[in-house]
């Protein structure tokens, strides 16, 4: 009997989603199996809807677009699902429904692709007994287990390019820049974008920042006749003795909005150094695009791993990369939290020797 496999995206979208769609889809047919996609994560279980069939033609032409043509939500936990009773909103249990629905449709595997939450859902979904393989995805390349995840170069290369933007306006108004890119927990984005493009400070939420440390940065490159001066920060940057800054309060059952600390730092810089200064978010642009060749390849790899999971009965594993090759690791290896920049990172290094202030 043919295998009938699905795949699913959830969590924040990540340039490269379609081209892991892809990469399941042509390598599962070559297998003789059916294809399917869950719509929206795993809510797209929850409603009444039949699984989309993907044949060959489904995923022409998308390997470089950016989004997922599953779509997606980082709402939808089916052991935390919020349903209105009388009027409030409580938290309901809906997984044995998903897998009573996963049964109905006579699915044989679920292909799950997410960060640390939608992963997180897949782990307990497969301890529950469904059959589930993971592809690890998420811009902020934090998710443990893997080295790289596709989506971060693409943003990566986003923010560079703003960045090298911003450097010639900048240095025409003598003006200071403060640019906020994403990464809640983890620096990377920042780190990488700010070290190719030429930054004077980045600020990343693994080393708590000095605000005077930065104003002291300014100074000094006053004193060497640069007078403009460019800081990227990452949303989830905290001062020394600090906090996150947050966009608004956090709602039940979704994760806080992190956002607005590169308004505060340039407000604090402003007052500091007296210089003229503007702010920039990135912000989801950083999500968008078409997905560059490393996150492509990356995303092929990834999805024809997934199908090669699924072959071997890999279930409970997540393909992960380890240089030089697309391995099979344990799910679990990404919940033990978001992968930070380590403070003995050569990346660290490299922007310590070149100069750039890191606020501490
Ligand atoms: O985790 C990826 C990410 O892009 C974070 O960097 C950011 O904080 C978050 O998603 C934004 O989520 P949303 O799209 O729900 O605003």
């Amino acid at each position: 009997m043919t295998m009938r496999v699905a795949i699913t995206t959830g969590g924040g979208d990540a340039p490269g989603l379609n081209a892991v769609i892809r990469a399941v889809v042509l390598a599962g047919t070559r297998r003789g199996w059916s294809m399917f996609g869950i719509r929206r994560g795993f809510a797209g279980l929850l409603d009444d809807a039949e699984p989309t069939p993907l044949p060959r033609e489904a995923v022409r032409g998308i390997t470089h677009l950016g989004g997922t043509i599953l779509g997606t939500t980082n709402r939808g936990n089916p052991f935390s699902w919020p349903t209105v009773r009388d009027g409030v909103t409580v938290e309901t249990d809906r997984s044995d429904e998903l897998l009573d629905a996963f049964r109905r449709h006579r699915l044989d595997a679920l292909i799950v692709v997410g960060g640390d939450g939608t992963l997180g859902i897949g782990q307990r979904l497969w301890e529950k007994g469904m059959p589930v393989i993971g592809v690890p995805k998420t811009i902020d390349n934090d998710v443990s287990g893997t080295v790289v995840t596709f989506g971060f170069d693409t943003a990566v290369t986003t923010a560079t390019e703003a960045l090298d933007k911003l450097h010639p306006t900048a240095e025409a108004h003598d003006r200071l820049f403060v640019v906020e890119v994403m990464g809640r927990h983890a620096g990377w984005i920042a780190l990488h974008s700010g070290i190719a493009g030429t930054a004077d400070v980045i600020l990343i939420p693994e080393i708590p920042y000095d605000i005077a440390k930065v104003a002291d940065k300014v100074h000094e490159r006053e004193a060497a006749g640069r007078n403009f001066t460019i800081v990227v920060v990452a949303e989830g940057a905290i001062p020394k003795d600090g906090t996150v800054t947050l966009k608004e309060e956090q709602r039940a059952g979704q994760a806080a909005r992190l956002g607005g600390v590169a308004e505060r730092i340039a407000q604090e810089l402003a007052e500091r150094t007296g210089k003229e200064t503007r702010m920039l978010t990135l912000g989801h642009l950083q999500r968008g695009g078409s997905p560059t060749t490393f996150d492509r390849l990356l995303a092929l790899r990834f999805g024809a791993a997934a199908v090669r999971a699924v072959a071997e009965k890999r279930f409970g594993q997540m393909v992960a990369l380890q240089p030089p090759n697309v391995v099979f690791v344990p799910i679990t290896e990404a919940l033990r939290g978001s992968r930070g920049v380590p403070l003995d990172a050569d990346v660290l290094r490299t922007a310590r020797d070149l100069g750039i202030a890191l606020g501490d």
